[in-house]
């Protein structure tokens, strides 16, 4: 095909602004697919992403257009995670197209991801051609976001596309308007050794990796021997194809198009997004700019409720670790816990999600330890440590000074929240650094301490604003504070993980508010329990809970045997989910629980 009949796009929009169900209806609207063959969200295919709604791994689509001016276009769309975690990875795969479809709600307006998203198509030069979505909804005000558009975004709003991506609406206006609008891709060189840039890739069960490349120059075939220029790997093609979307198998691919190779490669780690892909013998000048892997800046442990599931978990963590290249793990003991993984991921997202895998597609229960981020311990002899474990922090008086990571934090709120956003983003060690208007929503940017946002600030965000604040974020650094290690004792043995770096301005609000929760979350026992929170050998907070004072059963006044019983097989099944520490049993949920932050 002439590259002047193709175009590459991809669409970039907040979450549950629409990105797959316009994606799903231009797919519809061009026969790509047959209509029975239509699932409810055809680019979303694991079921967490379905469950939901979020996309996390990208994925490419082909569509033949014949369009109005007579000509058949071929429109390759490539669908971006929308999600924060996988900034790097959307940013990557954006270098792959020419242009964008900015997706906005009409009845919510620009949010945080809106934005983070177009500039990172902005960075990658795109085109981008604005799509008011939802127009079928009441509260649709076009009006107001294309000034919004225009004011917070500074692209021209007026020629928007306006659509309803439920009901059909103004689909053929988006088609028309990717083929009109967005450039084709830029001249390839057919003779030149092959330069091909790696979008994506994804195991398939019974193919294995599955790579999506993007051609720049040359011509990729079935036969040909590749080399992957920045993790230096080399295999053979066993095919190459197009998504239509099922996988079709085609001759080549040449300049400016977008398919998939597949080359027997064994793992998705040895595949890393951006890497540069040419031939063996013939192979190109320069590798594509801008490589860099993503690496993991979330931290936590995760142990298996019952030993006995240890080998099996080994076995599910290293499977999915094939598979995704951004997620690492070593093994851990924990006086507390037993045997585990200390694991590394994107974000708490991208923690959550493994986690979830972890416990349905293998069921295995977990117990998560508080996550963590990466702490630059700076020792006096000179020597700089990087801590993943606040358990492993090394001896206080042997450390000069601590780092932490900061971010960016970009959050747009109504009004009325405005108060309470900026309240919380302060409890949390906040430096404000912008704060301007987009009508009656505020857009407020912080520099925030990473540690203090890892928890639960986002679930605390979403109930301080009743659900609307968005929020996005970057890295942005390490800076030095007054960081010290936080210990937790439940009847005088220290829980390690319960273990935490904490501000010392916060420590005793924080050890105070910990001990009250525990003193919840633990039940009752024969003998008293103190519970107390301490900074190297100095105790900052201290509960005590008290005797039990009567057998469990001795509410049931002896005649009843099989009442009883039965209380004390529930009494045993609830035992599975706990954990012995000394003398006491501590309950699963006490973990997480008392990790949280009112
Ligand atoms: P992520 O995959 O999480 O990024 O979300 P998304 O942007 O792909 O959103 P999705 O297509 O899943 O749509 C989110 C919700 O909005 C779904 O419940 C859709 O049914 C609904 N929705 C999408 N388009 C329209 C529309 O034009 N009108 C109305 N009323 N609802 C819509």
């Amino acid at each position: 095909t002439e590259l002047k009949y193709i175009r590459n796009f991809s669409i970039v929009a907040h979450i549950d602004h629409g990105k797959s169900t316009l994606a799903d209806r231009l797919i519809q609207l061009t026969g790509t697919v047959a209509e029975r063959d239509m699932k409810d969200q055809l680019l979303d295919a694991m079921d967490i992403e379905r469950e939901r709604g979020i996309t996390i791994k990208a994925n490419t689509v082909r569509i033949d257009y014949p369009a109005k001016d007579g000509y058949t276009y071929i429109l390759n769309l490539i669908d971006t995670p929308g999600h924060v975690d996988f900034a790097y990875e959307v940013s990557r795969s954006m270098q792959a197209v020419e242009g964008s479809l900015l997706v906005v709600d009409a009845s919510q307006g620009v949010e945080a991801q809106t934005l983070a998203n177009v500039y990172t198509a902005m960075e990658a030069d795109h085109e981008i051609v604005p799509v008011l979505n939802k127009v079928d909804l009441p509260a649709a005000d076009v009006d107001r976001v294309k000034t919004q558009i225009e004011d917070v975004i500074g692209i021209e709003a007026h020629d928007a596309v306006q659509i309803s991506a439920k009901t059909g609406l103004g689909i053929p206006d988006v088609l028309e308007a990717i083929v009109q609008r967005l450039p084709a891709p830029t001249e390839g060189n057919r003779d030149a050794p092959l330069k091909a840039m790696l979008v994506d890739s994804k195991y398939d069960q019974y193919l294995g990796v599955i790579v999506i490349v993007r051609i720049i120059d040359g011509v990729l075939k079935k036969g040909d021997r590749i080399r992957m220029m920045k993790t230096g790997g080399t295999y053979d093609v066993d095919d190459v194809g197009i998504y239509r979307p099922a996988m079709t198998a085609v001759d080549e691919l040449g300049p400016g198009e977008i398919g998939y190779l597949n080359a027997s490669i064994k793992q998705v780690r040895d595949t890393r997004v951006g890497d540069t892909i040419t031939h063996e013998k013939k192979q190109c000048a320069q590798a594509l700019p801008g490589f860099k892997p993503s690496v993991p800046v979330v931290f936590c442990g995760l142990f298996p409720v019952d030993t006995n599931d240890f080998d099996d978990m080994r076995d599910a963590i290293e499977k999915l670790a094939l598979n995704d290249a951004s997620f690492t793990y070593e093994m851990e003991t924990s006086a507390a816990l037993g045997f585990g993984f200390r694991c590394g991921f994107l974000g708490l997202l991208h923690l959550e999600v493994i986690r979830d895998r972890l416990e349905r597609e293998y069921d295995i229960d977990l117990i998560t330890t508080a996550p963590s981020v990466i702490y630059n311990v700076h020792m006096k002899d000179g020597t700089m440590e990087e801590l993943h474990n606040p358990a492993d922090m090394p001896d206080m008086t042997l450390v000069s000074h601590i780092e932490e990571p900061r971010i960016k934090a970009t959050i747009l709120v109504p009004d009325d929240y405005l108060g309470d956003v900026l309240k919380l983003c302060q409890d949390r060690r906040g430096i404000q650094m912008d704060l301007t208007y987009a009508g009656t929503r505020a857009m407020v940017v912080y520099d925030l301490p990473l540690n203090e946002v890892v928890f639960d600030f986002y679930d605390r965000l979403k109930s301080v604003t009743k659900g609307y604040a968005s929020f996005d974020y970057q890295m942005i650094g390490y800076r030095e504070d007054a960081l010290v290690k936080m210990q937790v004792l439940v009847n005088d043995e220290p829980v390690d993980a319960l273990s935490m770096m904490v501000h010392r301005d916060r420590a005793e609000g924080r050890g105070r508010a910990m001990c009250e929760k525990l003193k919840e979350l633990i039940p009752r026992h024969m003998f008293k329990i103190p519970i107390q929170a301490a900074i190297g050998g100095r105790v900052i907070a201290r509960e005590t809970l008290s005797a039990m004072r009567k057998d469990v059963t001795a509410k049931c006044y002896g005649g009843d045997a099989t009442r009883k019983k039965k209380l004390l097989e529930k009494q045993k099944a609830g035992k599975k989910k706990m954990r012995q520490f000394g003398k006491v049993e501590i309950p699963q949920e006490a973990f997480i629980n008392a990790l949280k932050m009112d």
